[in-house]
Protein backbone atom coordinates (compact mmCIF):
# COMPACT_ATOMS: atom_id res chain seq x y z
CA UNK A 1 0.00 0.00 0.00
CA UNK A 2 2.58 2.30 0.91
CA UNK A 3 4.53 1.85 -2.39
CA UNK A 4 1.63 2.05 -4.41
CA UNK A 5 0.92 5.86 -3.05
CA UNK A 6 4.51 6.66 -3.57
CA UNK A 7 4.24 5.75 -6.82
CA UNK A 8 0.87 7.64 -7.36
CA UNK A 9 2.53 11.18 -5.63
CA UNK A 10 5.59 10.66 -7.99
CA UNK A 11 3.41 9.87 -11.09
CA UNK A 12 1.47 13.46 -10.36
CA UNK A 13 4.66 15.24 -9.13
CA UNK A 14 5.66 14.50 -13.13
CA UNK A 15 2.31 15.05 -14.32
CA UNK A 16 2.66 18.38 -12.60
CA UNK A 17 6.28 19.26 -13.95
CA UNK A 18 5.00 18.83 -17.43
CA UNK A 19 2.64 21.15 -17.40
CA UNK A 20 0.46 18.79 -19.07
CA UNK A 21 -2.90 18.00 -17.78
CA UNK A 22 -1.79 14.78 -16.98
CA UNK A 23 -3.10 12.73 -19.99
CA UNK A 24 -0.18 10.97 -21.26
CA UNK A 25 0.96 11.51 -24.28
CA UNK A 26 2.21 8.92 -27.09
CA UNK A 27 5.79 10.08 -26.03
CA UNK A 28 5.22 9.25 -22.51
CA UNK A 29 3.79 5.70 -23.14
CA UNK A 30 5.63 2.76 -24.44
CA UNK A 31 6.78 1.24 -21.98
CA UNK A 32 10.40 0.63 -21.32
CA UNK A 33 11.97 3.87 -20.40
CA UNK A 34 13.91 4.47 -17.45
CA UNK A 35 12.68 2.00 -14.94
CA UNK A 36 12.20 -0.66 -17.38
CA UNK A 37 9.61 -3.13 -17.57
CA UNK A 38 6.69 -1.05 -17.51
CA UNK A 39 7.48 0.88 -15.13
CA UNK A 40 7.88 4.01 -17.02
CA UNK A 41 8.31 7.35 -15.70
CA UNK A 42 4.84 8.27 -17.88
CA UNK A 43 2.69 5.29 -17.08
CA UNK A 44 -0.61 6.01 -14.95
CA UNK A 45 -3.10 3.53 -12.94
CA UNK A 46 -5.57 2.19 -14.08
CA UNK A 47 -8.65 3.87 -13.96
CA UNK A 48 -12.07 2.86 -13.14
CA UNK A 49 -14.48 3.54 -16.48
CA UNK A 50 -17.44 2.06 -15.71
CA UNK A 51 -17.90 1.47 -11.62
CA UNK A 52 -19.65 -2.47 -10.56
CA UNK A 53 -23.26 -2.11 -10.28
CA UNK A 54 -23.71 -3.53 -6.68
CA UNK A 55 -25.12 -7.16 -7.17
CA UNK A 56 -28.26 -9.65 -5.67
CA UNK A 57 -27.48 -13.12 -4.76
CA UNK A 58 -30.65 -15.55 -4.01
CA UNK A 59 -29.84 -17.44 -1.68
CA UNK A 60 -29.62 -21.26 -1.79
CA UNK A 61 -29.04 -20.29 -5.94
CA UNK A 62 -25.51 -20.16 -7.12
CA UNK A 63 -24.04 -17.24 -8.04
CA UNK A 64 -21.16 -16.15 -10.64
CA UNK A 65 -20.62 -12.46 -11.71
CA UNK A 66 -17.45 -11.04 -13.66
CA UNK A 67 -16.41 -7.90 -11.58
CA UNK A 68 -14.74 -6.67 -14.72
CA UNK A 69 -17.22 -6.54 -16.74
CA UNK A 70 -15.60 -8.15 -19.72
CA UNK A 71 -12.80 -5.84 -19.36
CA UNK A 72 -14.43 -2.78 -19.05
CA UNK A 73 -14.43 -1.88 -15.55
CA UNK A 74 -10.72 -0.67 -15.74
CA UNK A 75 -9.04 1.17 -18.52
CA UNK A 76 -5.03 1.71 -18.64
CA UNK A 77 -4.26 4.28 -20.91
CA UNK A 78 -0.99 2.43 -21.76
CA UNK A 79 -2.83 -0.72 -22.53
CA UNK A 80 -1.20 -2.21 -19.98
CA UNK A 81 -2.54 -6.39 -19.53
CA UNK A 82 -4.70 -5.65 -16.06
CA UNK A 83 -4.35 -8.56 -13.15
CA UNK A 84 -6.91 -8.53 -10.88
CA UNK A 85 -7.80 -9.22 -7.29
CA UNK A 86 -10.79 -9.47 -5.27
CA UNK A 87 -11.32 -9.59 -1.52
CA UNK A 88 -14.58 -9.46 0.35
CA UNK A 89 -15.46 -7.73 3.20
CA UNK A 90 -16.97 -9.75 5.54
CA UNK A 91 -15.22 -12.72 3.84
CA UNK A 92 -17.93 -15.23 5.19
CA UNK A 93 -17.08 -18.14 2.93
CA UNK A 94 -19.92 -17.70 1.01
CA UNK A 95 -18.14 -16.14 -2.19
CA UNK A 96 -14.95 -16.45 -3.97
CA UNK A 97 -12.59 -15.22 -6.77
CA UNK A 98 -10.96 -17.16 -9.90
CA UNK A 99 -9.32 -13.39 -11.47
CA UNK A 100 -11.97 -11.61 -11.67
CA UNK A 101 -14.96 -13.55 -11.67
CA UNK A 102 -16.71 -13.90 -8.23
CA UNK A 103 -18.88 -17.36 -7.75
CA UNK A 104 -20.59 -19.00 -4.63
CA UNK A 105 -23.77 -19.22 -2.97
CA UNK A 106 -25.18 -17.25 0.10
CA UNK A 107 -26.90 -19.07 2.90
CA UNK A 108 -28.31 -16.57 4.49
CA UNK A 109 -29.60 -12.46 4.27
CA UNK A 110 -26.61 -9.90 4.21
CA UNK A 111 -24.58 -7.78 2.48
CA UNK A 112 -20.42 -8.17 1.42
CA UNK A 113 -18.36 -5.72 0.20
CA UNK A 114 -17.05 -6.56 -2.16
CA UNK A 115 -13.82 -4.80 -3.93
CA UNK A 116 -11.97 -5.40 -7.18
CA UNK A 117 -8.52 -3.95 -7.81
CA UNK A 118 -6.89 -3.97 -11.03
CA UNK A 119 -3.26 -3.48 -11.28
CA UNK A 120 -1.18 -3.00 -14.07
CA UNK A 121 2.49 -4.66 -14.62
CA UNK A 122 3.99 -2.01 -12.82
CA UNK A 123 2.64 -2.26 -9.85
CA UNK A 124 -0.36 1.00 -10.44
CA UNK A 125 -3.60 -0.18 -9.70
CA UNK A 126 -6.86 0.68 -9.02
CA UNK A 127 -9.95 -0.32 -6.87
CA UNK A 128 -13.66 -0.63 -7.30
CA UNK A 129 -16.25 -1.22 -4.86
CA UNK A 130 -19.48 -2.68 -4.79
CA UNK A 131 -22.23 -4.69 -2.52
CA UNK A 132 -23.63 -8.15 -3.24
CA UNK A 133 -27.02 -8.37 -1.32
CA UNK A 134 -27.90 -11.68 -0.45
CA UNK A 135 -32.06 -12.07 -0.23
CA UNK A 136 -34.45 -14.46 -0.73
CA UNK A 137 -35.71 -14.36 -4.49
CA UNK A 138 -39.19 -14.21 -3.51
CA UNK A 139 -40.31 -13.09 -7.20
CA UNK A 140 -42.24 -16.18 -8.51
CA UNK A 141 -43.57 -16.70 -4.76
CA UNK A 142 -45.28 -13.51 -5.52
CA UNK A 143 -46.39 -13.94 -8.56
CA UNK A 144 -48.61 -16.99 -7.21
CA UNK A 145 -49.10 -16.45 -4.12
CA UNK A 146 -49.60 -12.67 -3.42
CA UNK A 147 -50.00 -11.43 0.22
CA UNK A 148 -51.03 -15.09 1.03
CA UNK A 149 -47.01 -15.60 1.29
CA UNK A 150 -44.38 -12.92 2.00
CA UNK A 151 -41.17 -14.95 2.76
CA UNK A 152 -39.82 -11.40 4.47
CA UNK A 153 -43.03 -11.53 7.49
CA UNK A 154 -43.52 -15.52 7.77
CA UNK A 155 -46.71 -16.81 9.50
CA UNK A 156 -45.76 -17.56 13.39
CA UNK A 157 -46.13 -21.56 13.31
CA UNK A 158 -43.73 -22.26 15.85
CA UNK A 159 -45.29 -20.50 18.79
CA UNK A 160 -48.04 -23.12 19.75
CA UNK A 161 -49.49 -21.44 22.77
CA UNK A 162 -51.09 -24.33 25.06
CA UNK A 163 -52.69 -23.71 28.13
CA UNK A 164 -50.67 -25.00 31.31
CA UNK A 165 -52.66 -28.38 32.10
CA UNK A 166 -51.36 -29.47 28.46
CA UNK A 167 -48.68 -31.41 28.58
CA UNK A 168 -45.27 -30.72 26.35
CA UNK A 169 -45.68 -31.68 22.69
CA UNK A 170 -44.30 -35.37 21.88
CA UNK A 171 -40.86 -34.76 20.86
CA UNK A 172 -40.00 -34.58 17.43
CA UNK A 173 -36.40 -34.81 15.25
CA UNK A 174 -38.29 -32.25 12.98
CA UNK A 175 -39.66 -29.82 15.06
CA UNK A 176 -41.70 -26.98 13.59
CA UNK A 177 -40.34 -23.93 12.10
CA UNK A 178 -42.20 -21.00 9.75
CA UNK A 179 -40.27 -21.52 6.71
CA UNK A 180 -40.99 -25.52 6.55
CA UNK A 181 -44.21 -24.92 7.90
CA UNK A 182 -44.72 -22.24 5.05
CA UNK A 183 -43.12 -24.47 1.95
CA UNK A 184 -45.47 -27.27 3.74
CA UNK A 185 -48.66 -25.31 3.66
CA UNK A 186 -48.12 -25.19 -0.19
CA UNK A 187 -47.26 -28.76 -0.48
CA UNK A 188 -50.61 -29.57 1.21
CA UNK A 189 -52.98 -27.67 -0.87
CA UNK A 190 -50.85 -27.71 -4.23
CA UNK A 191 -53.13 -30.28 -6.82
CA UNK A 192 -49.37 -30.06 -8.72
CA UNK A 193 -49.03 -32.88 -6.01
CA UNK A 194 -51.90 -35.47 -7.70
CA UNK A 195 -51.05 -37.33 -11.59
CA UNK A 196 -53.65 -34.90 -13.08
CA UNK A 197 -53.40 -31.67 -11.18
CA UNK A 198 -56.98 -32.60 -9.26
CA UNK A 199 -56.03 -33.81 -5.61
CA UNK A 200 -54.42 -32.18 -2.99
CA UNK A 201 -54.12 -33.34 1.00
CA UNK A 202 -56.78 -30.40 1.56
CA UNK A 203 -59.42 -32.26 -0.81
CA UNK A 204 -59.81 -34.85 1.80
CA UNK A 205 -58.41 -32.61 4.56
CA UNK A 206 -60.68 -29.88 4.81
CA UNK A 207 -59.62 -26.97 7.07
CA UNK A 208 -63.68 -26.41 8.06
CA UNK A 209 -64.03 -29.57 8.91
CA UNK A 210 -61.51 -29.94 11.75
CA UNK A 211 -59.02 -31.61 8.35
CA UNK A 212 -61.09 -34.42 7.67
CA UNK A 213 -63.82 -34.99 5.10
CA UNK A 214 -67.34 -34.69 5.23
CA UNK A 215 -67.94 -38.08 2.85
CA UNK A 216 -67.99 -41.33 4.17
CA UNK A 217 -64.66 -42.25 1.68
CA UNK A 218 -62.89 -39.71 -0.06
CA UNK A 219 -62.23 -39.16 -3.31
CA UNK A 220 -58.88 -38.99 -5.08
CA UNK A 221 -57.39 -39.05 -8.37
CA UNK A 222 -59.16 -40.62 -11.38
CA UNK A 223 -62.53 -41.04 -9.54
CA UNK A 224 -60.39 -43.35 -6.79
CA UNK A 225 -61.84 -43.74 -3.46
CA UNK A 226 -60.29 -44.56 -0.55
CA UNK A 227 -60.30 -47.37 2.20
CA UNK A 228 -61.65 -45.64 4.84
CA UNK A 229 -62.75 -42.35 6.14
CA UNK A 230 -60.38 -39.80 6.26
CA UNK A 231 -58.78 -38.52 9.75
CA UNK A 232 -58.87 -35.20 11.35
CA UNK A 233 -55.14 -33.82 12.01
CA UNK A 234 -55.47 -32.02 15.27
CA UNK A 235 -52.91 -31.77 17.73
CA UNK A 236 -51.04 -34.76 15.93
CA UNK A 237 -47.51 -33.47 18.42
CA UNK A 238 -49.79 -34.20 21.60
CA UNK A 239 -50.66 -37.98 21.25
CA UNK A 240 -49.86 -41.30 23.64
CA UNK A 241 -50.00 -42.98 19.82
CA UNK A 242 -47.00 -42.34 18.14
CA UNK A 243 -47.41 -44.55 15.15
CA UNK A 244 -50.51 -43.15 12.16
CA UNK A 245 -53.15 -44.07 10.55
CA UNK A 246 -56.15 -45.76 11.73
CA UNK A 247 -54.37 -48.83 11.60
CA UNK A 248 -50.75 -47.46 12.85
CA UNK A 249 -49.57 -48.88 9.36
CA UNK A 250 -47.09 -45.74 9.54
CA UNK A 251 -44.13 -45.32 12.26
CA UNK A 252 -43.89 -41.50 12.60
CA UNK A 253 -45.38 -38.46 10.69
CA UNK A 254 -42.47 -37.81 8.44
CA UNK A 255 -43.24 -41.98 7.44
CA UNK A 256 -46.58 -40.97 6.99
CA UNK A 257 -47.19 -37.62 4.66
CA UNK A 258 -46.25 -39.09 1.31
CA UNK A 259 -47.97 -42.67 1.93
CA UNK A 260 -50.89 -40.49 0.26
CA UNK A 261 -48.80 -39.49 -2.46
CA UNK A 262 -47.47 -42.59 -3.45
CA UNK A 263 -50.84 -44.15 -3.18
CA UNK A 264 -52.82 -44.94 -6.63
CA UNK A 265 -56.31 -44.05 -5.38
CA UNK A 266 -55.35 -40.59 -3.79
CA UNK A 267 -52.47 -38.06 -5.53
CA UNK A 268 -51.68 -41.36 -7.89
CA UNK A 269 -48.03 -41.82 -8.00
CA UNK A 270 -48.10 -45.17 -7.46
CA UNK A 271 -45.68 -46.59 -10.52
CA UNK A 272 -48.44 -49.09 -10.85
CA UNK A 273 -50.68 -49.39 -14.09
CA UNK A 274 -48.56 -46.77 -15.92
CA UNK A 275 -48.85 -44.28 -13.57
CA UNK A 276 -45.49 -42.22 -12.95
CA UNK A 277 -43.56 -42.82 -9.72
CA UNK A 278 -42.53 -40.75 -6.64
CA UNK A 279 -39.54 -39.62 -8.48
CA UNK A 280 -41.30 -38.63 -11.76
CA UNK A 281 -43.46 -36.30 -8.94
CA UNK A 282 -39.78 -34.87 -7.95
CA UNK A 283 -39.32 -33.92 -11.76
CA UNK A 284 -42.40 -32.18 -12.37
CA UNK A 285 -41.68 -30.22 -8.98
CA UNK A 286 -38.44 -29.43 -10.16
CA UNK A 287 -40.10 -27.62 -13.01
CA UNK A 288 -42.08 -24.89 -10.36
CA UNK A 289 -40.55 -21.86 -10.12
CA UNK A 290 -42.31 -21.13 -6.82
CA UNK A 291 -40.91 -24.52 -4.91
CA UNK A 292 -37.79 -23.47 -6.76
CA UNK A 293 -37.81 -20.44 -4.24
CA UNK A 294 -39.23 -22.40 -1.48
CA UNK A 295 -37.28 -25.32 -1.10
CA UNK A 296 -34.01 -22.84 -0.90
CA UNK A 297 -35.70 -20.08 1.57
CA UNK A 298 -36.55 -23.60 3.53
CA UNK A 299 -33.16 -25.80 2.86
CA UNK A 300 -30.78 -23.21 2.16
CA UNK A 301 -30.51 -24.98 -1.89
CA UNK A 302 -33.33 -25.67 -4.34
CA UNK A 303 -33.10 -29.58 -4.66
CA UNK A 304 -35.88 -31.38 -3.94
CA UNK A 305 -35.95 -34.61 -1.87
CA UNK A 306 -38.74 -37.20 -0.51
CA UNK A 307 -37.08 -36.30 2.88
CA UNK A 308 -37.40 -32.27 2.60
CA UNK A 309 -41.18 -33.33 1.17
CA UNK A 310 -41.72 -34.95 4.61
CA UNK A 311 -39.91 -32.64 6.54
CA UNK A 312 -42.51 -29.41 5.43
CA UNK A 313 -45.74 -31.58 5.43
CA UNK A 314 -45.13 -32.59 8.34
CA UNK A 315 -43.88 -29.47 10.13
CA UNK A 316 -47.49 -28.01 8.35
CA UNK A 317 -49.29 -31.34 9.83
CA UNK A 318 -47.72 -30.58 13.77
CA UNK A 319 -48.36 -26.81 13.40
CA UNK A 320 -52.33 -27.57 13.66
CA UNK A 321 -53.30 -27.10 17.05
CA UNK A 322 -56.49 -26.65 18.81
CA UNK A 323 -56.44 -25.69 22.46
CA UNK A 324 -58.93 -23.13 22.69
CA UNK A 325 -62.09 -24.93 23.90
CA UNK A 326 -64.37 -24.31 26.63
CA UNK A 327 -63.05 -27.42 28.01
CA UNK A 328 -59.88 -25.89 28.08
CA UNK A 329 -61.15 -22.36 29.69
CA UNK A 330 -62.87 -24.74 32.23
CA UNK A 331 -59.86 -26.66 32.90
CA UNK A 332 -58.20 -23.55 33.71
CA UNK A 333 -60.66 -22.27 36.69
CA UNK A 334 -60.06 -25.58 38.46
CA UNK A 335 -57.39 -27.55 40.63
CA UNK A 336 -58.96 -30.81 39.79
CA UNK A 337 -60.15 -32.52 36.81
CA UNK A 338 -62.63 -34.11 38.11
CA UNK A 339 -64.38 -30.68 40.23
CA UNK A 340 -67.23 -29.22 38.21
CA UNK A 341 -65.95 -26.69 35.49
CA UNK A 342 -67.81 -23.19 36.73
CA UNK A 343 -68.21 -22.66 32.89
CA UNK A 344 -70.24 -25.67 32.09
CA UNK A 345 -73.54 -26.65 32.26
CA UNK A 346 -74.66 -29.02 34.96
CA UNK A 347 -75.24 -31.52 31.68
CA UNK A 348 -71.78 -30.98 30.61
CA UNK A 349 -70.44 -31.47 34.21
CA UNK A 350 -72.41 -34.27 34.40
CA UNK A 351 -70.96 -35.98 31.01
CA UNK A 352 -67.60 -34.80 31.84
CA UNK A 353 -68.34 -37.13 35.36
CA UNK A 354 -69.90 -40.22 33.09
CA UNK A 355 -66.82 -39.56 30.59
CA UNK A 356 -64.14 -39.89 32.96
CA UNK A 357 -65.60 -42.88 35.25
CA UNK A 358 -65.18 -46.33 34.34
CA UNK A 359 -68.30 -48.64 33.98
CA UNK A 360 -67.95 -50.29 37.63
CA UNK A 361 -68.71 -46.53 38.46
CA UNK A 362 -71.32 -46.35 36.21
CA UNK A 363 -69.48 -44.91 34.05
CA UNK A 364 -68.90 -44.69 30.28
CA UNK A 365 -65.24 -45.33 30.58
CA UNK A 366 -64.08 -43.20 27.52
CA UNK A 367 -61.21 -42.51 29.59
CA UNK A 368 -59.17 -45.95 29.56
CA UNK A 369 -58.88 -45.24 25.52
CA UNK A 370 -59.16 -40.85 25.27
CA UNK A 371 -58.13 -39.41 28.27
CA UNK A 372 -58.18 -35.30 28.71
CA UNK A 373 -56.65 -33.28 28.36
CA UNK A 374 -55.46 -34.07 25.52
CA UNK A 375 -58.32 -36.81 24.49
CA UNK A 376 -55.72 -38.28 22.30
CA UNK A 377 -56.10 -42.79 22.27
CA UNK A 378 -54.14 -45.05 24.45
CA UNK A 379 -51.29 -46.36 22.85
CA UNK A 380 -51.71 -49.52 23.60
CA UNK A 381 -55.60 -49.98 22.47
CA UNK A 382 -57.33 -52.33 20.01
CA UNK A 383 -60.05 -52.24 18.30
CA UNK A 384 -63.32 -51.42 19.71
CA UNK A 385 -65.75 -53.70 17.43
CA UNK A 386 -66.51 -51.32 14.43
CA UNK A 387 -64.81 -54.06 12.31
CA UNK A 388 -66.77 -52.63 9.11
CA UNK A 389 -64.76 -52.55 5.74
CA UNK A 390 -66.55 -48.80 3.88
CA UNK A 391 -68.02 -50.45 0.62
CA UNK A 392 -67.93 -54.15 1.54
CA UNK A 393 -70.51 -55.01 3.43
CA UNK A 394 -69.17 -58.93 3.53
CA UNK A 395 -65.16 -57.39 5.00
CA UNK A 396 -64.47 -57.30 8.53
CA UNK A 397 -61.14 -55.08 9.65
CA UNK A 398 -59.42 -56.00 12.54
CA UNK A 399 -57.00 -53.84 12.88
CA UNK A 400 -58.13 -50.33 13.82
CA UNK A 401 -56.33 -49.34 17.11
CA UNK A 402 -55.97 -45.54 16.41
CA UNK A 403 -58.50 -42.60 16.75
CA UNK A 404 -57.88 -39.34 16.02
CA UNK A 405 -58.09 -37.02 19.40
CA UNK A 406 -61.45 -36.15 20.33
CA UNK A 407 -61.23 -32.68 20.40
CA UNK A 408 -63.09 -31.18 17.46
CA UNK A 409 -65.17 -33.89 16.56
CA UNK A 410 -68.32 -31.31 16.40
CA UNK A 411 -67.71 -28.06 14.68
CA UNK A 412 -68.14 -24.56 17.13
CA UNK A 413 -71.68 -24.24 15.60
CA UNK A 414 -72.13 -27.32 17.51
CA UNK A 415 -72.90 -29.95 13.50
CA UNK A 416 -70.20 -33.34 13.60
CA UNK A 417 -67.08 -33.42 12.33
CA UNK A 418 -68.51 -37.25 11.20
CA UNK A 419 -69.10 -39.21 10.13
CA UNK A 420 -66.93 -41.41 12.77
CA UNK A 421 -65.30 -44.49 12.90
CA UNK A 422 -62.29 -45.74 10.52
CA UNK A 423 -65.05 -46.89 8.46
CA UNK A 424 -67.45 -43.46 8.67
CA UNK A 425 -70.11 -45.88 9.82
CA UNK A 426 -71.41 -43.49 12.24
CA UNK A 427 -73.19 -39.93 11.13
CA UNK A 428 -74.02 -38.86 14.30
CA UNK A 429 -71.96 -38.71 18.04
CA UNK A 430 -75.62 -40.50 19.52
CA UNK A 431 -74.69 -43.53 17.03
CA UNK A 432 -71.19 -43.44 18.49
CA UNK A 433 -72.25 -43.68 22.10
CA UNK A 434 -74.84 -46.29 21.23
CA UNK A 435 -72.01 -48.54 19.94
CA UNK A 436 -70.11 -48.10 23.30
CA UNK A 437 -73.52 -48.92 25.36
CA UNK A 438 -74.01 -52.27 23.74
CA UNK A 439 -71.18 -52.88 21.25
CA UNK A 440 -72.77 -55.58 18.78
CA UNK A 441 -70.99 -58.88 18.45
CA UNK A 442 -70.84 -60.71 14.91
CA UNK A 443 -73.11 -63.73 14.77
CA UNK A 444 -71.14 -65.37 12.16
CA UNK A 445 -68.98 -68.18 14.35
CA UNK A 446 -65.47 -67.06 12.21
CA UNK A 447 -66.22 -63.64 12.48
CA UNK A 448 -66.78 -64.04 16.18
CA UNK A 449 -64.39 -66.30 17.01
CA UNK A 450 -61.10 -63.65 15.47
CA UNK A 451 -63.78 -60.65 17.09
CA UNK A 452 -63.41 -61.64 20.11
CA UNK A 453 -59.78 -62.55 20.38
CA UNK A 454 -58.75 -59.01 19.03
CA UNK A 455 -60.91 -56.60 20.49
CA UNK A 456 -59.59 -54.86 23.51
CA UNK A 457 -59.52 -56.62 26.65
CA UNK A 458 -60.77 -53.46 28.32
CA UNK A 459 -63.91 -54.06 26.88
CA UNK A 460 -64.28 -57.79 27.51
CA UNK A 461 -65.59 -58.37 31.31
CA UNK A 462 -65.53 -62.42 31.95
CA UNK A 463 -65.31 -63.54 28.47
CA UNK A 464 -68.11 -61.22 27.25
CA UNK A 465 -68.37 -57.87 25.69
CA UNK A 466 -69.28 -55.09 28.55
CA UNK A 467 -72.62 -53.16 28.13
CA UNK A 468 -72.28 -49.70 30.05
CA UNK A 469 -76.49 -49.13 30.38
CA UNK A 470 -76.27 -45.36 30.30
CA UNK A 471 -79.66 -44.15 30.40
CA UNK A 472 -80.78 -41.86 27.48
CA UNK A 473 -79.86 -38.37 29.49
CA UNK A 474 -76.89 -39.91 30.93
CA UNK A 475 -76.09 -40.45 26.61
CA UNK A 476 -76.91 -37.09 25.33
CA UNK A 477 -74.40 -35.87 29.06
CA UNK A 478 -71.62 -37.64 27.27
CA UNK A 479 -72.75 -35.79 24.16
CA UNK A 480 -72.93 -32.52 25.81
CA UNK A 481 -69.62 -32.70 26.79
CA UNK A 482 -67.76 -34.11 23.62
CA UNK A 483 -69.48 -30.43 22.69
CA UNK A 484 -67.14 -28.86 24.66
CA UNK A 485 -64.03 -30.31 23.33
CA UNK A 486 -63.99 -27.79 19.99
CA UNK A 487 -61.50 -25.26 19.39
CA UNK A 488 -62.19 -22.19 17.49
CA UNK A 489 -59.46 -20.86 15.75
CA UNK A 490 -58.81 -24.11 13.86
CA UNK A 491 -61.60 -23.54 11.46
CA UNK A 492 -60.14 -19.72 10.68
CA UNK A 493 -56.67 -19.14 10.74
CA UNK A 494 -55.58 -17.97 7.91
CA UNK A 495 -52.10 -19.51 8.27
CA UNK A 496 -54.07 -22.97 7.57
CA UNK A 497 -55.56 -21.74 4.95
CA UNK A 498 -55.34 -22.71 1.15
CA UNK A 499 -52.23 -19.72 0.26
CA UNK A 500 -53.31 -20.63 -3.58
C1 LIG B 1 -58.04 -38.96 -1.32
C2 LIG B 1 -58.11 -38.55 0.09
C3 LIG B 1 -56.86 -38.23 0.83
C4 LIG B 1 -55.81 -37.46 0.40
C5 LIG B 1 -55.62 -36.79 -0.94
C6 LIG B 1 -54.91 -37.38 1.52
N1 LIG B 1 -55.40 -38.06 2.59
FE1 LIG B 1 -54.59 -38.17 4.42
N2 LIG B 1 -55.92 -39.57 4.94
C7 LIG B 1 -56.96 -40.01 4.15
C8 LIG B 1 -57.54 -41.20 4.72
C9 LIG B 1 -58.69 -41.98 4.13
C10 LIG B 1 -56.80 -41.48 5.89
C11 LIG B 1 -56.94 -42.71 6.78
C12 LIG B 1 -56.32 -43.86 5.98
C13 LIG B 1 -56.02 -45.11 6.76
O1 LIG B 1 -55.85 -45.03 7.98
O2 LIG B 1 -55.94 -46.16 6.16
C14 LIG B 1 -55.80 -40.43 6.00
C15 LIG B 1 -54.89 -40.31 7.05
C16 LIG B 1 -53.97 -39.29 7.17
C17 LIG B 1 -53.13 -39.06 8.32
C18 LIG B 1 -53.08 -39.88 9.58
C19 LIG B 1 -53.68 -39.14 10.76
C20 LIG B 1 -53.58 -39.89 12.05
O3 LIG B 1 -53.91 -39.31 13.07
O4 LIG B 1 -53.13 -41.05 12.05
C21 LIG B 1 -52.35 -37.98 8.04
C22 LIG B 1 -51.31 -37.32 8.93
C23 LIG B 1 -52.69 -37.55 6.70
N3 LIG B 1 -53.68 -38.35 6.21
C24 LIG B 1 -52.07 -36.52 6.03
C25 LIG B 1 -52.20 -36.32 4.66
C26 LIG B 1 -51.32 -35.52 3.86
C27 LIG B 1 -50.13 -34.74 4.39
C28 LIG B 1 -51.77 -35.59 2.59
C29 LIG B 1 -51.17 -34.98 1.34
C30 LIG B 1 -49.83 -35.36 1.03
C31 LIG B 1 -52.94 -36.43 2.61
N4 LIG B 1 -53.17 -36.87 3.86
C32 LIG B 1 -53.71 -36.68 1.48
C33 LIG B 1 -57.38 -39.41 2.99
C34 LIG B 1 -56.58 -38.61 2.20
C1 LIG C 1 -60.79 -49.57 24.65
C2 LIG C 1 -60.42 -48.30 24.15
C3 LIG C 1 -61.54 -47.32 23.88
C4 LIG C 1 -62.56 -46.92 24.71
C5 LIG C 1 -62.88 -47.40 26.11
C6 LIG C 1 -63.30 -45.91 23.99
N1 LIG C 1 -62.75 -45.71 22.77
FE1 LIG C 1 -63.42 -44.45 21.36
N2 LIG C 1 -62.08 -45.21 20.04
C7 LIG C 1 -61.13 -46.17 20.31
C8 LIG C 1 -60.52 -46.60 19.06
C9 LIG C 1 -59.39 -47.62 18.92
C10 LIG C 1 -61.19 -45.91 18.04
C11 LIG C 1 -61.03 -46.09 16.52
C12 LIG C 1 -62.11 -47.10 16.16
C13 LIG C 1 -62.43 -47.30 14.71
O1 LIG C 1 -62.44 -46.36 13.92
O2 LIG C 1 -62.68 -48.47 14.34
C14 LIG C 1 -62.14 -45.05 18.69
C15 LIG C 1 -62.96 -44.16 18.01
C16 LIG C 1 -63.82 -43.26 18.63
C17 LIG C 1 -64.52 -42.21 17.95
C18 LIG C 1 -64.44 -41.92 16.46
C19 LIG C 1 -63.35 -40.94 16.16
C20 LIG C 1 -63.34 -40.50 14.73
O3 LIG C 1 -62.51 -39.63 14.43
O4 LIG C 1 -64.10 -41.01 13.91
C21 LIG C 1 -65.23 -41.53 18.87
C22 LIG C 1 -66.10 -40.32 18.64
C23 LIG C 1 -65.00 -42.18 20.13
N3 LIG C 1 -64.12 -43.21 19.95
C24 LIG C 1 -65.58 -41.79 21.33
C25 LIG C 1 -65.55 -42.60 22.47
C26 LIG C 1 -66.39 -42.40 23.59
C27 LIG C 1 -67.43 -41.30 23.71
C28 LIG C 1 -66.09 -43.38 24.48
C29 LIG C 1 -66.78 -43.69 25.79
C30 LIG C 1 -68.16 -44.00 25.65
C31 LIG C 1 -65.02 -44.17 23.90
N4 LIG C 1 -64.72 -43.66 22.66
C32 LIG C 1 -64.42 -45.26 24.50
C33 LIG C 1 -60.82 -46.64 21.56
C34 LIG C 1 -61.68 -46.54 22.67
Amino acid sequence: MRIFLLLNVFALALAGCGGSSGSNTPADSGGGGFFGGGGSSGNTAPTISVANPDQMAAIGHDFTYDASQGGTTFTDAQGDTMSYTVTFSPDNGEFAATGPTISGRANGIGDVTVTISASDGSAESAADSFVISSDFDQDAVQAVFGASIDLSALSDYETRTTPDHIRAPNTVSNPVTNAGATLGRVLFYDPALSIDDSVSCSSCHQQQNAFSDPAVVSTGVAGGVTGRHSMRLINTQWSDELAFFWDERAVDLEDQVTDPIRDHNEHGFSGQNGRPTFDDLIVKLEGVDYYEELFAFTFGTPEITEARMQSALAQFVNSIVSFDSRFDEGRAQVTDPFAPFPNFTFDENQGKLLYMSGPEDNGAGCRRCHAGPEFSVFEDSRHIGVIGVAGNPAGADFTVTRSPSLRDVFKPDGTPNGPFMHDGSMATMREVIDHYDAIPVPTDPAIQMEFMDTIDPQLVEFGAVEQLNLTDVEKGQVVAFLRTLSGQSVYTDPKWSDPF
